[in-house]
């Protein structure tokens, strides 16, 4: 599908940024755009990158080079409390729920910097038609839902704030295939319905390209390829690389040793 990014500011823009861990570079010059309302995907295996990228949009982290710009203005080295002011949500890798409060008071928390409370209420009955379970289990703690059950409520805190770009990391992790289905499905939804900008880290391609509309392929650091996903998905490299799809060639042997041909 054609992107409007050519003519429309990019909601956010990512450019050639670097980020350390100490003297670990872990990304290694950076570029990547998300259309206002569009669902952009980051793939790669584990330990590409992709955490270190969104937790340096998000301003956990700074980057020693580049640039970030949320709806036209710079946000590097801009503290993450600020950010999330300006409407970034982020629902980072391993959900980090608190334990101890219960289902209605994390979501109270996603929304404390809101002082309208109509549209607060409303918010929350919206991520109860999205995530029903939640609302059966409003005055549980957190910590005693399923893996499941609190990405679901990593992701409705988030919401809670109505934040214009979402980030997510890696919403499918240790989850079965039937949840996973179902919280991409609401990650669609979310995007159709009210609009939301998402940047979706993922390592399950397949997920991430059935529900994005555009992908960057991050290797050690690097985009190593960009393009529709549609495109993405019909290409040999990430069927072979990333979708797991295993060729036979005629004498019955893997073909999956094959050098990737596209750097
Ligand atoms: N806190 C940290 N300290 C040092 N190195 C780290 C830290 N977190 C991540 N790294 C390294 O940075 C690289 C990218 O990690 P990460 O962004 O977590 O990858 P991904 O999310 O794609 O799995 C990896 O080589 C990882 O080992
Ligand atoms: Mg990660």
């Amino acid at each position: 599908m054609p992107l409007d990014s050519d003519t429309a500011e990019p909601i956010l823009k990512v450019s050639n940024i670097e980020s350390y861990y100490g003297p670990i570079m872990a990304i290694r010059g950076v570029s990547l755009s998300v259309p206002r309302g569009k669902i952009i995907t980051v793939l790669g295996a584990n330990g590409a990158g992709k955490t270190t990228i969104l937790k340096t949009i998000s301003g956990v982290l700074d980057p020693q080079k580049g640039s970030i710009e949320f709806e036209g203005k710079p946000i590097q080295r801009i503290d993450a409390d600020k950010i999330v002011r300006l409407g970034l949500g982020h629902v980072p890798e391993g959900r980090e729920v608190f334990p101890f409060l219960s289902v209605r008071e994390n979501l109270a928390m996603g929304a404390f910097l809101r002082s309208d409370k109509d549209g607060v209420a409303q918010d929350l009955e919206r991520v109860f038609v999205y995530f029903p379970q939640l609302k059966e289990r409003i005055d549980q703690p957190a910590g005693s839902l399923s893996g499941g059950e609190q990405q679901m409520l990593a992701i409705s805190r988030a919401l809670m704030n109505r934040p214009k770009l979402l980030l997510l990391d890696e919403p499918s992790l240790g989850l079965s295939p039937i949840l996973v289905k179902e919280i991409f499905s609401i990650i669609k939804r979310v995007n159709a319905e009210q609009g939301t900008s998402i940047l979706l880290v993922e390592q399950n391609a397949k997920m991430a390209l059935e529900t994005a509309h555009y992908g960057y392929v991050l290797e050690v650091g690097r985009v190593v390829m960009d393009d529709t996903c549609e495109r993405l998905m019909s290409s040999k490299d990430i069927q072979e690389f990333y979708l797991g799809a295993k060729e036979e060639n005629a004498r019955g042997e893997r073909r999956w040793k094959k050098k990737k041909n596209w750097r």
